[in-house]
């Protein structure tokens, strides 16, 4: 047998333990799915005080002093109990803080990320080239601009290394901090000389992974095409375009143990494609929960959501009155921007009993809502996959989508697709007469027990587990080491 590809995951988040969006979900599931390939992954995330302390038997697996530039020390530690053995970046100066991966806990972010994350991507570059201990991977694979100097840090590496796979979660998300602090960093001196990582005004340790990484992927196919173009390439379409040979788009998949109504540890009955009365009893749980008015007979729409412009909270907030004349409820769970929290908590305090509001993350309410809803909305201005379109259509409740990246990917209209395929409901216009418009006709057919059983049917049978997506990226990783050969070969020859 031949030896197993030997992967090295770089994430700065990963669920349950650290969680501030959908990568930590694929953290999470997409390793495991690889190992159930045969892959030898291991993940590098930083020791986050949540993961020190569920970790706390990780033995030491090697100490790096200075890594590079003004970087602070680190130590490696392994915990090789967990289902897809995780390499602890330990930098108490750096990561023993509250608050979430990024923010501090008044949400501001942190004034040193530059650091952080330089530390983060630098250890995985020392992967690529050194190996940890006796391990060494064959490639890395960095998630947004967190890891995205790693293969910039390659780019200065004369000799053997591993090849490198850049993947963008959100091409909004670029990583910009001023041309002076990449002076602390230790990058190869050419990049302070060139324009190479210049973004509008400043850096961008995002472009870094997108100019410098063996391979590229975004998550979903939809996706990668939108962000070639100016509308949803925030200033790198032309750098994705001249790359566009090696980006692949793949849809991400969801943990299907996590995310299934027939055992959810946080739902008040559990339920399947044929006991699928029993989200009557999550809906009334819900409405307890959530202080709504108990009427059985009202269509109760949810929202689970970063409250960011990205989302469409404010198309929400815009409609959420409308709903209510119609005759719905409304349950929203989400933190973010404070002028979206004041307006939907307006609203919830409006309309006490028809529309809840509740701020802050609460991992258990995402799922009660997403079994205890009828219909569930995403609309999104844009989307690169979107997950919890994907968890609601497994847990019975059809979608509202705008038809954006992942989102488009996902759902399927009945105005476009067979009866026996359709799984939500799809508009255009980022506004909130089309929200509405597609909602109006969500709810028509939710007043249909037939044709509303077809769709929730449909969704909850539709395969979204990431074994599909996770051979595409080892097809990826295929290629991208190939590329890293050919390149290594031009400049020997040359
Ligand atoms: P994004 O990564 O852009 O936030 P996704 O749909 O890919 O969007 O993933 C969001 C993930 O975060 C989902 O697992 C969702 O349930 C979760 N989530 C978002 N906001 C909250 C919240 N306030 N409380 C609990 N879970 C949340
Ligand atoms: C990002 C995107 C979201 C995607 C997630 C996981 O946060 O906003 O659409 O599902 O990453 O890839």
């Amino acid at each position: 047998m031949s030896e197993p590809l030997r992967v090295l995951f770089v994430t700065p988040e990963i669920a349950p333990w650290v969680k501030a969006g959908g990568l930590g979900d694929v953290a999470q599931a997409l390793p495991a799915a690889l190992a159930r390939d045969g892959v030898d992954v291991r993940v590098l995330v930083p020791a986050y005080p949540a993961l020190k302390a569920v970790f706390p038997q990780a033995a030491p697996a090697a100490a790096f002093a200075p890594a590079a530039g003004e970087l602070a020390d680190a130590q490696l530690r392994l915990a090789d109990e967990a289902p897809v053995p995780l390499y602890l970046l330990a930098c108490d100066a750096y990561y023993d803080r509250p608050g979430g991966p990024y923010q501090s806990p008044e949400n501001q972010d942190w004034a040193d990320n530059h650091l952080r994350f330089g530390l983060l991507a630098r250890i995985a570059s020392l992967a690529a080239t050194r190996g940890f201990g006796a391990w060494q991977p064959d490639l890395i694979h960095c998630n947004d601009w967190q890891s995205g100097l790693a293969p910039a840090y390659l780019a200065g590496e004369s000799g053997a290394h591993a090849a490198s796979v850049m993947t963008v979660h959100n091409l909004a998300y670029q990583g910009l901090f001023e041309r002076a602090q990449l002076n602390a960093l230790g990058l190869p001196s050419e990049l302070h000389a060139t324009e190479a990582l210049a973004l509008w005004d400043r850096i961008s340790f995002l472009k870094a992974g997108l100019l410098y990484a063996d391979g590229l992927t975004t998550v979903s196919p939809t996706y990668a095409r939108e962000i070639q173009t100016p509308d949803l390439g925030f200033g790198l379409e032309g750098l994705l375009r001249e790359r566009n040979d090696v980006l692949t788009g793949i849809l991400n998949g969801i943990d299907t143990d996590t995310w299934n109504p027939a055992h959810d540890p946080f739902l008040a009955e559990r339920y399947d494609a044929s006991r699928l009365e029993a989200k009557k009893a999550n809906a009334r749980a819900l409405r307890d929960e959530l202080g709504l008015a108990a009427r059985d007979d009202a269509p109760l729409i949810g929202m689970v959501a970063r409250l960011v412009e990205q989302k469409g909270a404010d198309l929400v907030a815009a409609i959420a009155p409308a709903l209510v004349h119609d005759g719905a409820q409304l349950a929203v769970l989400g933190q973010g921007e404070s002028r979206f929290e004041q307006a939907l908590s307006a609203l919830a305090t409006a309309q006490r009993g028809a529309i809840a509001v509740r701020l802050g993350f609460d991992e258990g309410l995402a799922h009660r809502i997403e079994a205890g809803a009828d219909l569930f909305l995403m609309p999104s201005r844009f989307e690169p996959c979107g997950l919890n379109q994907l968890y609601s259509m497994r847990y019975g409740t059809p979608p509202v989508v705008r038809r954006t990246g992942g989102l488009a990917d996902s759902v399927r209209d009945p105005d476009e697709a067979p009866a026996g395929e359709a799984t939500g409901f799809v508009f255009d216009a980022p506004e909130p007469a089309a929200l509405l418009g597609a909602i109006r006709r969500a709810l028509a057919a939710w007043r249909d027990p037939e044709t509303w059983r077809r769709l929730q049917t449909n969704g909850m049978r539709a395969d979204f587990s990431w074994d599909a997506s996770a051979r595409a990226y080892l097809e990826v990783y295929r290629r991208a080491i190939a590329a890293r050969d050919a390149a290594r070969a031009t400049a020997r020859a040359g």
